[in-house]
């Protein structure tokens, strides 16, 4: 591990810093370009699926969905649907010439509901006609008899029932029952966490163009091009290099387009086959919302023993996740919740538990952080309780608690690396935030107000980077020099706003020593990059910047053996930088303008094309042991948020918010303070105002904008610092030695949640943590403070009555111990 002093001071607002570098005329690796698709993004000029073009006689397909959430068809009357104005094609599962389900890791995800429907939402039926609208009023004359079945809609009735998508799954470190046993005290508790919509602002589309032979060719709003290939050429009975899958870039993904982008893609490509017409697909948004799955909500208990100090000795976890009605990606997601129950902290002599319930709900899917977060809130809940059992601050009791020499093996075996960057980080973040004169501040305006209370939370998180499935850590480029010395390079890499583009480009730039402007991009096609993994797991930079880097540097070798021959240069020294071929040590260099290179060299018959690949090395688990090495590394960050609470009416406001993250060495500041910011923000969303709503029949009740809160922009703290960690490269070998930054800040918000936590234990004198289920909306808030004011006063009667016993006996009495009334 490297040393961690004499670093320099981060400058003091990064805001200011990234856009300085944003006008510098260079845009070489590390430097703070702006999105390739900015100017796009903000003039209307960059493409959506819907924004493209399509021929004259093109089809435009509504899908009819199931009201029922459980049931069996006993009839499906499509007769009028058919008959319906502008209706060229109505399709069921009947219809389908190869396989059914399009499950993505395990089956179970019919493409349309054959004989059962398991939730309300669920596919049953597609029109085709020739308008967006006449699909949908075509959708609205079917008639559908379903013979009900009982709904189950409780995740933890379902795991008591045995009722699982997936077997349960332990990882265990050491004798846990025994740490228990032997704890000065045990602190227990229990939480329910809620889901989250994705919300990504271009809904689910996509766009099939039947081609020559029997193929097609898909455009996608969709994370993972190559699963759908793979999907379409299975439905559709024919070879996979028979569809070609593209994806310019999305409108957002968050891991909902992972796995539930394929579903239209296959009914798009069915019916273009099927008419030889092209077809779009689009879903409104209110059915986007109840067709696809969302983050999965948890339910999560805990048992731990800790030491007088609130150390934690061992104990034990386990971790529920709502599934849904099928495995989706579920066994990897409730892995990784298990994964994260530590968070930053030694669980000692632990077992973890995870259950992948069954429910009849849309099936629940991948949602940045892919089930860490959920996993993460365990460990800070019950951070929570055991300062207050020990009478410490929260945040001496988390640094207590925080991975160390001696105490730096997770659960599942792998060593934490860079942990005195992890101790560093929150050190600085707890001196620039003020941390301890604001604790007194807050202590001190609390004190003299009765009804508004503020609250204060440091958080820190941990986040293995790396896919748990080792067969993903894998990624490929191909990039092409033209005569005039412009590159275009490819990889399996997609763009959904994070900038991934914009960062592969850069790397690119600083292989072959070009301005970033010599570089583009084009769309990622499953012919161009073969078998690629989902941009998913943080992993896009690190994975495809890899392979676009090989590429690079395989042609940068071959254009060096060329020019050695063809100008007789010294081979040893050669570089490419700022747009030449130098060799030679300085003072006697030869140049050779990367213009003139490559037309001597294309003269010269040397091929200006490359392919790249990359495989992640060191990584392995054993999911039988529920031991290895899952992850190459860890990404750290911190936060800080102070709240002001409504104790009355539990409404609330988040006041101030500082950051410090780990990105190693940022392939882009800008870039990467942006993933920080909205990552926090839509974290701090999904713990406060984002509420799904089912109703008693499993009808999502929630699915616009009117019922489903997200966070607006009157919810930015009034006070926003984003700071990224700088002079800390990452210790392993990764792409310039720079972190993933996409999904760790989206845990930063659980700073929120533990500061709304702070401030409902003023009312007990921070003698009693009191229970707060996510999202913690201004009506959980206001009953959790209510049920503070009625602990506090049954403490202080207590209290009262044990001073008078006191005295009357002089022989003292024991602490109360309730951390999770
Ligand atoms: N940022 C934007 N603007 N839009 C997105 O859809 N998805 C997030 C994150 N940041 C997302 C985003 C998720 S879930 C992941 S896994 C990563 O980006 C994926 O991209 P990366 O691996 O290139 O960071
Ligand atoms: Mo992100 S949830 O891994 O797509």
């Amino acid at each position: 591990m490297r040393t961690l002093t004499d670093l320099p001071t981060p400058p003091s607002d990064t805001t200011e810093r990234h856009n300085a570098d944003a006008t510098a005329a260079h845009g070489f690796s590390g430097s703070s370009a702006r999105h390739e698709s900015a100017v796009k993004h903000v003039t209307g000029r960059a493409a959506y699926i819907d924004d493209l073009a399509l021929p004259s006689d093109a089809l435009h397909l509504a899908v009819g969905l199931s009201p029922k959430a459980h049931g069996r068809i006993t009839a499906m009357h499509l007769d009028e649907v058919r008959r319906a104005p502008g209706v060229v094609d109505v399709i069921s599962v009947v219809d389908v010439p190869g396989h059914t389900d399009i499950g993505p890791v395990f089956p179970g995800d019919p493409i349309m509901a054959d004989q059962e429907v398991l939730y309300a939402g669920q596919v049953m039926f597609c029109v085709a006609a020739t308008s967006h609208r006449a699909a949908r009023q075509a959708v609205t004359k079917a008639r559908i008899e379903i013979d009900e079945l009982p709904v189950s809609l409780d995740p933890v009735a379902a795991v008591d029932a045995g009722d699982l998508v997936r077997p349960t799954h332990r990882q265990q470190s050491g004798d846990w029952e025994a740490a228990l046993a032997d704890a000065h005290h045990v602190v227990e508790g229990e939480q329910f966490i809620g889901g989250q919509e994705h919300f990504y602002l271009e809904g689910q589309a996509c766009v099939a163009h039947p081609t020559e032979d029997e193929g097609v060719m898909v455009h996608t709003s969709n994370q993972h091009p190559s699963e759908t290939q793979k999907l379409i050429a299975e439905v559709l009975n024919i070879p996979f290099h028979a569809v070609t899958v593209e994806v310019r870039r999305m409108g957002g993904g968050f891991g909902g387009k992972e796995t539930q982008a394929s579903p239209w893609a296959c009914l798009a490509a069915l019916v273009a086959r099927r008419t030889g017409k092209s077809c779009r697909i689009r879903l409104p948004r209110g059915d986007d919302m109840k067709v696809t799955g969302k983050r999965h909500p948890f339910h999560n208990r805990y048992r731990l023993g800790i030491d007088a100090a609130g150390v934690i000795s061992g104990g034990d976890i386990s971790v529920t996740g709502d599934c849904g009605y099928s495995p989706d990606l579920s066994d990897a997601i409730v892995d990784r919740a298990m994964f994260h129950a530590d968070n930053a902290y030694s669980l000692g002599q632990a077992r973890v538990t995870g259950h992948r319930a069954r429910t009849h709900t849309a099936s629940n899917t991948a949602f940045r952080g892919f089930g860490g977060p959920q996993g993460m809130m365990v460990i800070e809940a019950a951070m929570e309780d055991i300062a207050r059992q020990v009478g410490e601050d929260p945040l001496t009791v988390r640094k207590r608690n925080f991975y160390r020499q001696g105490r730096d093996t997770t659960h599942y075996g792998q060593t934490v690396d860079q942990i005195a960057l992890l101790h560093t980080l929150v050190e600085r973040l707890e001196a620039d935030s003020d941390y301890w004169a604001r604790r007194r501040a807050i202590a001190d305006f609390n004190a003299r107000s009765p009804v508004i209370r503020k609250g204060l939370a440091l958080t820190p998180v941990k986040f293995g980077i790396s896919f748990t499935a080792q067969h993903l850590n894998q990624a490929g480029a191909l990039l092409h020099v033209y005569t005039d010395g412009s590159v275009l390079i490819n990889h399996g890499g997609i763009e959904m706003g994070q900038g991934l583009h914009t960062k592969i480009c850069q790397v690119v730039a600083r292989e072959l020593g070009l301005e970033l402007s010599s570089v583009r991009i084009s769309a990622s096609r499953t012919d161009k990059v073969p078998n690629t993994s989902p941009t998913a797991a943080s992993s896009g930079a690190d994975l495809n910047g890899q392979a676009a880097r090989d590429a690079a540097d395989k042609l940068k070798q071959r254009l060096f053996d060329f020019a050695a021959e063809h100008y007789q240069l010294d081979r040893q020294e050669m570089r490419l930088e700022r747009g030449e071929l130098i060799a030679g040590i300085a003072g006697s260099e030869q140049r050779i303008a990367w213009g003139t290179l490559i037309q001597d060299a294309y003269l010269g018959r040397v091929s200006l094309s490359e392919k790249g690949f990359y495989a992640t090395p060191l990584i392995h688990y054993d999911r039988h042991s529920g031991q290895g090495r899952p992850f190459y590394y860890f990404a750290f960050g911190a936060a800080v948020a102070e709240v002001s609470v409504d104790t009355l009416s539990g409404e609330y406001q988040v006041d101030r918010v500082d950051i410090l993250h780990d990105v190693g060495d940022s392939l882009n500041p800008a870039i990467d303070v942006g993933q920080v910011e909205g990552g926090f923000i839509q974290g701090m969303g999904w713990l406060t105002s984002e509420e799904l709503k089912w109703n008693d029949s499993g009808q999502l009740t929630s699915f616009g904008p009117a019922t489903y809160k997200i966070p607006a922009y009157g919810d930015l703290p009034a006070t926003f610092k984003v700071q990224l960690m700088e002079g800390h490269p990452n210790s392993m070998a990764s792409i310039y030695r720079s972190k993933a930054v996409g999904e760790p800040p989206f845990m930063l918000g659980m700073s929120v949640w533990c500061a709304l936590r702070d401030a409902l234990a003023s009312l007990t004198d921070y003698r009693h943590a009191v229970r707060l289920d996510t999202p913690a909306t201004p009506e959980r808030v206001m009953q959790a403070a209510r049920k503070a004011r009625h602990i506090a006063g049954s403490t202080a009667l207590r209290t009262a009555l044990r001073t008078a016993l006191r005295t009357a006996q002089a022989s003292p009495g024991a602490p109360s111990g309730d951390t999770s009334p």
